[in-house]
């Protein structure tokens, strides 16, 4: 679908990371990108460097997020933002496991009911959830983040079911790793932290960038009318996924 027969945008998880650049490639295509995340600066910064409406809103507050965006009426809804853990359900904390669901599945739940219906209404539309190879493959990572990511690549099928018959497309974008500040975050969001971060998951490894997650979007969304393209995994050649553990006792 040429970017001329959409208009407006809104993207979540748009103050840094692959949020921040989505919201860029769309302002730059000529909508009107509304730009959600919690993170004021950073929103305001966006907002200058690319003309992006900032929305200082938490995912988790759903009546927030409805005064937000509620009415608008919106042609690509770009569900990116999301947060992971160190370590699995053994290490977590009661609030761990109720921040991992209610940012990455039920905000992203609620904000595709608010958006949906109107896409629907205007037979117009494109829904593009970033989910994670954690939710398609098992390795060592927070087992909770799996769950909601797996949620994630079901719901984006689902979302298929939901609106057949109108043309609303739905692309689930799967990264493997990309080098954002996700990880830094995990370890605790310091300065220190980050650059703990940084040596730990990207130093040294050819990891993904926020501009090949932008660049799988804008095929996603300029490849024809006709064509949904349900599905991209995206993976640093040198990361494979899979490997069978046995531990002998
Ligand atoms: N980086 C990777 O290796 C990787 C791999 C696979 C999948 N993913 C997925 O890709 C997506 C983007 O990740 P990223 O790596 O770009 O992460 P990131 O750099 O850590 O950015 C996360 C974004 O989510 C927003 N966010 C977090 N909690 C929020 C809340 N309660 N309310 C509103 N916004 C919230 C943050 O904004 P504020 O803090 O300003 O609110 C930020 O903009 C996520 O869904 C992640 O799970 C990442």
């Amino acid at each position: 679908m040429p970017f001329s027969d959409y208009s407006t945008a809104v993207v979540t998880g748009a103050s840094t990371g692959m949020g921040a650049a989505i919201a860029g490639r769309l302002a730059k295509r000529g909508l009107t990108v509304h730009a959600l995340a919690r993170n004021e600066e950073r929103l305001n910064e966006l907002a200058d460097k690319t003309g992006a409406v900032p929305h200082v809103v938490d995912l988790t507050d759903t009546a927030a997020l409805a005064a937000a965006v509620g009415n608008l009426e919106v042609d690509i809804l770009v569900n990116c933002a999301g947060v992971s853990r160190p370590g699995n359900i053994l290490d977590s904390s009661e609030s761990d496991i109720d921040e991992l669901v209610d940012v990455n599945l039920r905000g992203l739940l609620q904000l595709t009911r608010l958006i949906l219906p109107g896409m629907v209404e205007r037979d117009r539309g494109h829904v593009i959830n970033i989910s994670s190879i954690a939710g398609l493959y098992n390795f060592y990572g927070h087992t909770v983040y799996h769950a909601t990511k797996a949620a994630v690549h079901q719901v984006s099928r689902q979302l298929r079911n939901d609106t057949v018959g109108k043309r609303i497309r739905v692309t689930e974008i799967c990264p493997g790793r990309v080098e954002t500040e996700i990880f830094g975050r995990n370890m605790g969001g310091t300065p220190e932290a980050m650059e703990e971060a940084w040596k730990t998951y990207y130093e040294g490894y050819e990891s993904l960038t926020t501009d090949d997650i932008v660049n799988a979007m804008d095929y996603a969304i300029e490849t024809p009318r006709h064509v949904n393209v349900g599905m991209l995994e995206l993976m640093p050649t040198f990361q494979v996924p899979g490997g069978l553990t046995f531990d002998r006792r």
